[in-house]
């Protein structure tokens, strides 16, 4: 073997990974550059865009299928209920599986390094490096470590005549996979500016669309172990199901979101993402289980769930910590299956129905029509009322004679004070 110096490259065919494979070169002295593009969902163009840029700079490149593998990594997040300050999180689940993938290809490649074009920052730095870093190889961050701006970038692939001009990006800067487009840049970072209709892709404005005869659309979702596996009866693979629900919750206007979003190294970012699916499934697994789940479980659960979206987000979900979530997690989801009815209206995914073997609910118990044999007989209540909220009300009868008293001493006692002093 030679001790030629080898490093594989996250590529994408825009510009910062574009400029990056010379500068690897140039800069780090590596004698050869793999490019790898992992399909986690990303629309076709975008492959034809890494493949052609690939091809003009003569880079070795790979496309790994990471999509199976990506949807059961999305479709586990539904059992967490997983979001982060609202985003249901596509870029953030994405990332690990994405860099797996990179390293998996650089280890057969024998290659002595691995390399992104994320800058400094971005939370997305921290998640390839946080899978990478748990290796040998050396980890190689060009557009961080020599601090390239946008523009040094431009006028460079100009000087260099390296093919940037396709891009992928137009005004915006676009991150799109199954789970979720998230769009970011140029003018959207200002908060105080209102996105124009066109920065959407998935969704068509809420509210337009009905079906033929002037109805909201309504389909049954079937869950097993908290697990979707089946629409209006019929089951569809994890990636299938999430694209029909992409176009069919989309065509709706479901899955706008419009925020503020608090990155890892503390800045606060204007974000715009579109994820028809993920807030369908969502919104349907939750109300599974608030069919199914006990009070005091789901009200553990959402503790539980928010540390889950949290370690997600930061790209950590191999955590040990994770691993305990899970088990809490996966003993809850047990229960969670059944079928949920959703109707798409005025851009909402609304559960409008839940039907579960696993309810948690006796309807003779629960009706106001009849008086219960198995449930809670309106009579024996009387007890519970009586002393619903006692300890509230002592405390404050307590608290309102101490203040009459304090007030009383006072008012005794300031007067000699007074009269003392002055
Ligand atoms: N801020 C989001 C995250 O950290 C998504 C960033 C997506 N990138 C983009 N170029 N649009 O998960």
């Amino acid at each position: 073997m030679t001790d030629k110096k080898t490093v594989a490259l996250a590529f994408s065919g825009g510009l910062d990974t574009t400029v990056c494979v010379p500068l690897l070169e140039e800069e780090y002295d590596y004698d050869e550059v793999i490019g790898v593009t992992v399909d986690v969902g990303q629309p076709a163009e975008e492959f034809d865009e890494a493949e052609e840029t690939a091809e003009a700079l003569d880079l070795d490149h790979y496309v790994v299928d990471a999509k199976d593998a990506f949807a059961q990594q999305c479709l586990d997040a539904v059992k967490a209920n997983a979001t982060y300050q609202g985003y249901p999180l596509g870029t953030a689940l994405a990332r690990p599986v994405i860099a797996e993938a990179i390293l998996d290809v650089a280890v057969e490649n024998d290659c002595d390094a691995v390399a992104h074009g994320c800058t400094g920052k971005g939370n997305d730095q921290l998640r390839f490096e946080a899978v990478w870093r748990d290796s040998d190889l050396e980890v190689i961050a060009p557009v961080r470590e020599l601090g390239l701006t946008r523009e040094w970038e431009m006028e460079y692939a100009d000087e260099k005549d390296l093919p940037v001009e396709g891009g992928n990006e137009g005004d915006w800067s676009i991150d799109t996979n199954l789970w979720s487009r998230s769009v970011e840049g140029a003018d959207l970072e200002d908060p105080g500016y209102v996105p124009p209709e066109d920065i959407y892709e998935w969704t068509d404005a809420p509210g337009q669309k009905t079906t033929e005869d002037g109805e909201f659309e309504t389909i049954e979702i079937t869950f097993e172990d908290g697990y979707p596996v089946a629409i209006d009866g019929e089951e569809m693979p994890e990636v299938q199901l999430i694209e029909y629900l992409n176009d069919l919750a989309g065509s709706y206007g479901v899955g706008r979101t419009d925020m503020m979003e608090d990155r890892m190294l503390g800045l606060k970012v204007r974000e715009n993402y579109e994820h028809p699916a993920a807030t369908t499934l969502l919104n349907a697994h939750e109300a599974l289980e608030g069919l199914v789940l006990t009070e005091e479980e789901r009200a553990f659960k959402k503790q539980v769930d928010q540390q889950w979206a949290e370690k997600a987000y930061e790209g950590l979900l191999s955590a040990p910590l994770v691993d305990a979530l899970d088990g809490f997690v996966d003993t809850t989801q047990q229960k969670v299956t059944g079928t949920v009815t959703v109707k798409f209206e005025g851009g909402q995914a609304r559960p409008v129905a839940r039907e579960s073997d696993y309810a948690v609910y006796s309807e003779s118990a629960a009706s106001f029509n009849t008086e219960s044999v198995d449930g809670i007989a309106q009579a024996d209540a009387t007890g519970v009322a009586k002393y619903h909220g006692f300890q509230s009300r002592l405390a404050n009868e307590v608290a309102a004679n101490a203040e009459a008293k304090k007030a009383e001493l006072l008012t005794d006692g300031s007067g000699d004070e007074s009269s003392e002093e002055n």
